[in-house]
């Protein structure tokens, strides 16, 4: 089992030299946990694909302090400058060519051109990574296919055997993950609607392109983004307008339709970034055997809502019949 740690200076100090030993450790930021291994080290990065069972063909996001460890890897351009200068650190990915002999492992990038660089803002995440002094890739710490993880529990729950630490530093403030853009293209392109939203980008730099609807046949681009994915094992029914008494309601606002079996509301006054935080944990409270379904109050598409909306859209998404998770396990991350 993982061994726990805390966030005091010892315990942070402890799991960067576990990092830079080339061990897995989960880690806090403000979205979800990661799963972070060096970015440098090839043999730590495989490991993370091995314990989360992800398609090699599906790159990770990698970790940096701030803008100026990112412009050391990545070939750096003026739109990200501007993007960094206003959302870093947090909640944004940028995905860049990779530079010319930078020293990231080829898989980071699942041996292609571009990497996705990410300034977290969280406290412990910052620490972690000031520690360590290198860059850390960090997919979100739970096996492919299935729920992120918002919790230290989570992180347990799913993977607890197969990585060395787990860093608590308490829930996930934002709950869903990081707004991937592409800026290798004019207009930049979202490749993930996430914790910074599309109008907030918008306001920076103009128009955006992307991303594909969910299931869309075109995701070259958008590797990770395949259509069953943050799936429960219990089914989900979206934009409900009725629930059976067999059935789970995860209800939005302050009129929760009635009659099921249980109800978890994501926020009673309506409330996105509420509901983003919320999310995934509800999410996993109502993935029980006893219901037949999970059914959802439809949630508002604006702001933090296209976000939540993705994940709904792929939680819900067709699998195949039998043992789904491994399938998904096949398809992305
Ligand atoms: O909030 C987050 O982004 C969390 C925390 C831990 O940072 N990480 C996360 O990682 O969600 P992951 O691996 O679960 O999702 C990363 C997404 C995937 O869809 C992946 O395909 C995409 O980002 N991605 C990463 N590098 C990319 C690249 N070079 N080009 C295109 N897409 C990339
Ligand atoms: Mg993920």
């Amino acid at each position: 089992m993982a061994k726990r740690l805390g966030t005091s200076a010892g315990d942070i100090e402890q799991a960067a030299q576990a990092l830079r030993a080339g061990r897995l450790v989960a880690f806090p930021t403000e979205t979800v946990y990661g799963l972070g291994a060096v970015a440098t080290n090839d043999r730590a990065v495989a490991a993370i694909f091995a314990a989360k069972g992800r398609p090699r063909f599906n790159p990770l996001i990698v970790h940096v302090t701030d803008a100026g460890a990112a412009r050391a890897v990545a070939r750096w351009n003026e739109t990200a400058e501007r993007l960094a200068a206003r959302f870093w650190p947090g909640a944004l990915t940028l995905v860049l060519p990779r530079a010319g002999g930078a020293p990231l492992a080829l898989l980071v990038s699942a041996g292609g051109d571009t990497v996705g660089l990410r300034a977290p803002a969280h406290p412990v995440a910052q620490a972690l990574l000031t520690a360590t002094g290198l860059p850390v890739a960090a997919p979100s710490a739970n096996p492919a296919g299935q729920v992120s993880p918002t919790t230290a529990d989570h992180v347990a729950a799913s993977l607890g055997d197969r990585i060395d630490i787990i860093v608590d530093g308490g829930p996930c403030p934002i709950g869903v993950e990081s707004t991937v853009l592409d800026v290798t293209c004019t207009p930049p392109r979202l490749l993930r609607p996430g914790g910074v939203t599309r109008a907030a980008l918008e306001v920076v730099i103009g128009p955006l392109a992307g991303p594909a609807p969910p299931g869309a046949a075109d995701q070259g681009r958008s590797p990770g983004q395949l259509a069953s994915h943050y799936a429960p094992a219990r089914p989900l029914r979206l934009d409900a307008a009725t629930v059976a008494a067999d059935e789970a309601l995860l209800a939005f606002g302050p009129q929760p339709l009635e009659g099921a079996a249980e109800t978890l509301n994501l926020s009673p006054r309506g409330d996105l970034e509420a509901a983003a935080a919320n999310l995934f944990a509800m999410l996993r409270a109502l993935d029980r055997p006893e219901f037949r379904a999970i059914a959802v109050m439809p949630v508002p598409g604006h702001g933090l809502g296209e976000a939540i909306r993705d994940r709904l859209i792929r939680a819900a998404a067709p699998r195949a019949q039998a043992s789904h998770h491994r399938v998904d396990a096949l398809l992305d991350s």
